[in-house]
């Protein structure tokens, strides 16, 4: 039986298609293994969100042609957004590579692999169960219509498509029978999704009355999806996630409306009041981008604000990157030079840190919910970490009392 190694790169939705490429890999009678130097096939999957994230994607996939030396037969195949980017260029720079498969032939990877030689005796996929982690990725939606103007992920991954909602809940139902207990529906505006009559809300609470469910999140909604079926939604049912990422960008209007994103910051303060207001213990996060070109220190005070205002549990803050083929790259003049972005950043990872902290720390001396990923600990619904002296199972839901609060994270003690 031959082996396969997987670096995944990027988002959750990269780690729900390198599963889906083991799968394949399995089918081609490859099981998986811990170690590189153990392996016969690699496969990076990459990403090309920024700069930095393909830079690291690329260097890792140079480094592999010493592993391939090292002993003859192994196979190099290289997957997702940069290799999609990138296509015919990463052959040519790494001869090494034996296998270019972009991030919008996800689907037809299987006869890829088989197309390409790539098999062997498969093996059966029994005795496989019962070893599922208790938090599983089930994607709902590939691809992005939207045209953010900095954003590269609509040229790899295509437009918008809802998968069909039998197959979402049939997958979804599939990784509760294994043992998942937290399913995070995906996609790149995953609250756009819609199938005939199944709209997201409606999907969402397909998945939280499966059998075996019982937490449900997604990744990522976009503030223009956020309606009052999903608040509504959000109310009625108490296994849907107190937790909602909602990337916002910027603080200020003008930037918002140069980087396309479809609503103001009034407008995104409305969608956060409506989520409030229907379930008013929700933790909302968001990502920004600073130093978009042209964004002066008055938008960029925006910014800041906006995370005082809204009252983020967290945020994921990002230097712009200009990416090739975008918009924005094309934007010659009015960048930000570079000692001003990265001050910029630090001023705002120090605002988020300080509301984070203010935020996590009303969990004090409350009573929480804890699905416990390991025998320690394991994350509220509000998607805090809380890690407990006494231990659990992973995968049980235990009622806990909060004694502590480090940071992001809280102490809590089991109660019986
Ligand atoms: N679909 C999601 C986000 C996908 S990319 C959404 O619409 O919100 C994840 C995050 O990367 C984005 O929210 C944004 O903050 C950041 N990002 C995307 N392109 C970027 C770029 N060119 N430079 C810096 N950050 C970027
Ligand atoms: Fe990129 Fe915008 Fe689509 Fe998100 S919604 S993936 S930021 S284009
Ligand atoms: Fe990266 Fe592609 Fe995800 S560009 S962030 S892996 S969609």
């Amino acid at each position: 039986m031959k082996k396969l190694y997987i670096r995944t790169f990027g988002c959750q939705m990269n780690e729900a298609d390198s599963d889906e490429m083991a799968l394949a890999f399995h089918q081609a009678g490859f099981a998986p293994c811990d170690t590189l130097s153990q392996a016969d096939a690699v496969l990076v999957n990459t990403c090309s969100v920024r700069e930095h994230a393909e830079h690291r994607a690329v260097s890792y996939i140079g480094r592999l042609r010493l592993w391939k030396e090292r002993k003859p037969g192994r196979t190099v195949v290289v997957a997702g957004c940069a290799a999609q980017r990138l296509g015919r260029k990463l052959k040519i720079q790494f001869p090494h590579v034996d296998i270019v498969a972009g991030a919008k032939s996800i689907e037809e990877f299987p006869s890829l692999l088989t197309s390409r030689g790539i098999t062997d005796a498969p093996i059966p996929l029994e005795g496989e169960s019962g070893t599922a982690s208790p938090c599983a990725f089930v994607t709902a939606m590939r691809g992005c219509s939207h045209a953010c103007s900095y954003c590269i992920v609509p040229s790899v991954r295509g437009p918008a498509k809802s998968l069909p909602a039998e197959q979402v809940l049939a997958s979804a139902e599939a990784k509760a029978s294994l043992g998942a207990k937290e399913i995070t529906l995906l996609g790149q505006t995953v609250n756009a999704y819609k199938d005939g009559d199944t709209t997201f809300p409606k999907l969402l609470l397909g998945v939280a009355r499966l059998k075996g469910v019982e937490r449900v999140r997604f990744m990522s909604p976009h503030p223009v999806y956020m309606n009052l079926e999903f608040a509504d939604a959000l109310a009625s049912e108490p296994k849907l996630a107190r937790h909602i990422h909602l990337p916002v960008q910027a603080g200020s209007d003008r930037m918002l409306s140069l980087m396309k994103r479809g609503y103001t910051r009034a407008g995104y303060l409305e969608k956060i009041r409506l989520l409030k207001t229907a379930v008013p213990d929700v933790a909302i996060s968001t990502d920004f981008i600073v130093g978009y070109p042209t964004e002066t220190e008055e938008d960029f005070a925006q910014t800041l604000s906006l995370v005082r205002e809204a009252g983020f549990s967290f945020a994921y803050c990002f230097k712009y990157s200009p990416r090739e083929g975008t918009e924005s790259a094309a934007l010659g003049e009015g960048l930000v030079p570079e000692e001003a972005a990265q001050q910029r950043l630090n001023r705002l990872l120090e605002t988020v840190r300080e509301e984070s902290r203010r935020a996590a720390s009303a969990y004090a001396g409350r009573e929480i919910e804890i699905l416990f990923e390991n025998a320690r600990s394991g994350r509220t619904s509000q998607n805090y970490w809380a890690a407990c002296e006494s231990g659990a199972r992973p995968g049980e839901m235990r009622k806990a009392f909060v004694t502590g609060v480090e940071e992001m994270s809280l102490k809590a003690r089991i109660l019986p």
